[in-house]
């Protein structure tokens, strides 16, 4: 835990939690992560925007209360998610007089998961205004990221946006302001890729609000907050737009090296193209990376064994997963595997359905992958290798 002035009258409460390795059970998170909440003292009222997890609340109210503040008028909730909201129960506890701010959604969405009562909160819209005396909050609907009901909240003298989830990263640092690293570059693409990727067509909207406003900085409710909010805004079209990669992803599960024989073939094939690949072994393969791949590649390749008369648990799993983030890919290709039959291929297609783009060629074999099977993976390279060179993919 820690309490940082970032300038007068504004602290950041930041909830350093180093240890935690997984968010919503799903998401690893290889560093931890943090908990921004922002308290900003007006010359009449005083604020608080987000506040912390459910696991960290005692901590929470300590940092809070060394700030020495006597009152909190206003609790501002950008998004209902109990990572930031997990604290306004004793929050509300501790400042009676407080009353959450927040629009109609999250307020339903908070009475749903914290039950808050409906007298204790004070619902806002667009554009609408709270004057703290000399320090003016005013409210723009940011909302599917990454949920319904997300919001900003613009500090519009010092020109500041919160923004939350929205442009945040999975970062713990005691640096807490950063002009953008290398660091915090891959943090928040991994943390776009996790979280934002599903919303990709509403990202641009949202990004063009905060934009509008000019902000000097963006301050999330996870990692660093943004004194160049450029790299970040930047980052973010280039992640939510069109443009892929010449870049293939081949996910795999091997159980007996049949299904492996075919991927390092098809490897060196698509290098001999000049098509750029990441392999992951899907027992040992770290999600937010491929969720990171999902991001740039232009091609994705499962391959799989048959197991139990479909595919493996594991392809099962991440192709599902792939399913649920949407990606931007535009070829895909599938290897299999089989021992004596099973219906793989259309089980793994069945679950890709949100995939839009074009099935280049289903692989299947008996076993080991035999000569029918290599001239096969050696022809998908050279079709992946032509649909990279005509989409302007591959430069030489
Ligand atoms: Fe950081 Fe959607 O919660």
């Amino acid at each position: 835990m820690a309490v940082k002035k970032i300038k007068e009258d504004l602290y950041l409460i930041n909830t350093l939690h180093w240890e935690r390795r997984l968010f919503d059970e799903l998401i690893p998170l290889p560093e931890g992560t943090t908990y921004n909440a922002y308290l900003i003292k007006g010359k009449s009222k005083t604020a608080l925007i987000d506040t912390t997890d459910t696991l960290k609340v005692e901590e929470f109210l300590s940092d809070l209360k060394s700030i020495g503040i006597n009152r909190i008028d206003y609790i501002i909730s950008n998004h209902a998610e109990q990572d930031h909201s997990g604290a306004i129960p004793a929050v509300l506890n501790l400042f009676p007089e407080s009353i959450v701010v927040t629009n109609e959604k999250c307020a339903e969405l908070l009475k749903t998961h914290l039950q808050i009562p409906q007298d204790k909160f004070m619902v806002i819209g667009e554009g609408d205004t709270i004057d703290l005396g000399g320090k003016t909050l005013k409210f723009i609907m940011t909302p599917w990221v990454h949920w319904p009901e997300t919001q900003t909240t613009l500090l519009l003298e010092d020109k500041i946006a919160f923004t939350c989830d929205f442009f945040g990263s999975h970062l713990p640092t005691t640096e807490f302001t950063s002009d953008g690293t290398p660091e915090l570059y891959t943090a928040a693409k991994r943390y776009y890729a996790e979280i934002m990727a599903p919303f990709r067509n509403m990202i641009p909207k949202n990004i063009e609000k905060i934009e509008n406003f000019s902000p000097d900085m963006i301050c999330p409710s996870h990692g660093p907050i943004y004194t160049n909010p450029q790299f970040i805004i930047n980052a973010y079209k280039d992640w939510s737009s069109n443009k892929v990669e010449n870049l293939v992803a081949i996910l795999y599960v091997s159980m007996h090296h049949s299904v492996e024989r075919a991927v390092r073939f098809l490897e060196q094939k698509l290098i001999d193209e000049g098509v750029n690949v990441k392999v992951f072994n899907l027992t040992v393969a770290d999600t937010g990376e491929i969720a990171m791949a999902l991001i740039d590649i232009a091609t994705l390749i499962i391959a799989t064994p048959t197991v139990l008369a479909s595919a493996h648990p594991l392809t099962v799993y991440y192709t599902y997963l792939a399913n649920a983030l949407r990606p931007k890919t535009k070829y895909l290709a599938i290897i299999n595997s089989y021992g004596w039959g099973g219906k793989t291929v259309d089980d793994l297609k069945n679950i890709f359905s949100n995939f839009k783009g074009e099935i280049i060629d289903v692989i299947s074999f008996k076993g080991l992958p035999d000569q029918n099977a290599y001239e096969s993976l050696e022809k998908l390279a050279k079709a992946i290798g032509e649909k990279h060179r005509s989409d302007g993919l591959i430069k030489n």
